[in-house]
């Protein structure tokens, strides 16, 4: 099978992604920063476990270096690895406002950049990007991360232009709202003003099927996929349904 790195894969979509690849034959290089519950699931899918931490740049390019040490080559990156929960902006600090931005856009370029001469020398590779609604509807006290995301939104789409003809496949995908950790540290009041979670699994299908197919496409589960489409077709409906998010 092809060797997939999926990062931040110690828990949510993540571990749900390493679980859905190792039931189809992938064999898995798996980064977390989280070494104890990425020991687990890397026991649990056969997949080998890589300890890093993304929040400067140094962190992907390291990343990257290992994992084909490990592995001799990578055929997929899902980059899934992020951090929210930022909180007010004038209560951030600028190293927590670089740390957002290195673990969520800076990391994911840094990675593909690494991974990218091999993928282009072999005419094959996958590039998969976990991005998020935040980016277009807004997120109150989530300035920064809904930042990094429409960051890495832009720099799919970019690269999925730049890689045409190459034989690789670009994707991204778009979660609404997913039932994990990453969800649930937010309070309660913040989680009753939106509708109900989607399972991380039903995240790591799409992601799965963008490997399989490699077509280039922007996938957005679950019921956010509505607003997205009226976006396009009523900007004011759509506004309307964002203020309500
Ligand atoms: P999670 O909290 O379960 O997983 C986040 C992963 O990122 C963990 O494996 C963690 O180790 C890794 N990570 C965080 N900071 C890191 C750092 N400094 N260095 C290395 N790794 C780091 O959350 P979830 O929900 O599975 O998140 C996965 C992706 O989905 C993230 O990119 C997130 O932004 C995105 N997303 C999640 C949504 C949700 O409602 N849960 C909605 C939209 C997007």
């Amino acid at each position: 099978g092809s060797v997939v790195l999926v990062t931040g894969a110690s828990s949510g979509i993540g571990a749900a992604t390493a679980h859905r690849l190792a039931g189809a034959g992938a064999r898995l290089v798996l980064h977390g920063r989280d070494a104890d519950r990425l020991t687990a699931v890397a026991a649990a899918t056969g997949g080998t476990a890589l300890t890093v931490d993304l929040s400067g740049p140094a962190g992907a390019r390291a990343l990257a270096r290992a994992a084909v040490e490990v592995a001799g080559q990578v055929d997929v990156l899902v980059s899934n690895a992020g951090r929210g929960w930022c909180g007010p902006l004038p209560a951030m600090t600028g190293a927590q406002v670089g740390e957002v931005v290195a673990v969520n856009l800076v990391s994911p370029i840094e990675l593909t950049r690494a991974l990218l001469p091999g993928m282009l020398a072999r005419g094959h590779g996958r590039l998969v990007y976990v991005g998020s609604i935040a980016a277009r509807t807004g997120v109150a006290e989530e300035a920064v991360y809904a930042a990094s995301k429409a960051g890495v939104d832009g720099f799919a789409e970019s690269l999925r232009f730049e890689l045409a003809g190459t034989g690789l496949g670009v994707s991204v995908v778009v979660p609404g709202v997913v039932a994990t950790p990453f969800f649930a540290r937010r309070g309660r009041p913040y989680r009753r003003s939106l509708p109900r979670p989607v399972a991380p699994e039903t995240v790591a299908a799409v992601i799965e099927r963008m490997i399989v197919t490699g077509r280039a496409e922007r996938h957005v589960p679950g019921w956010l996929a509505v607003p997205a489409a009226l976006r396009v077709v009523a900007p004011s409906a759509y506004r309307w349904l964002a203020a309500r998010f």
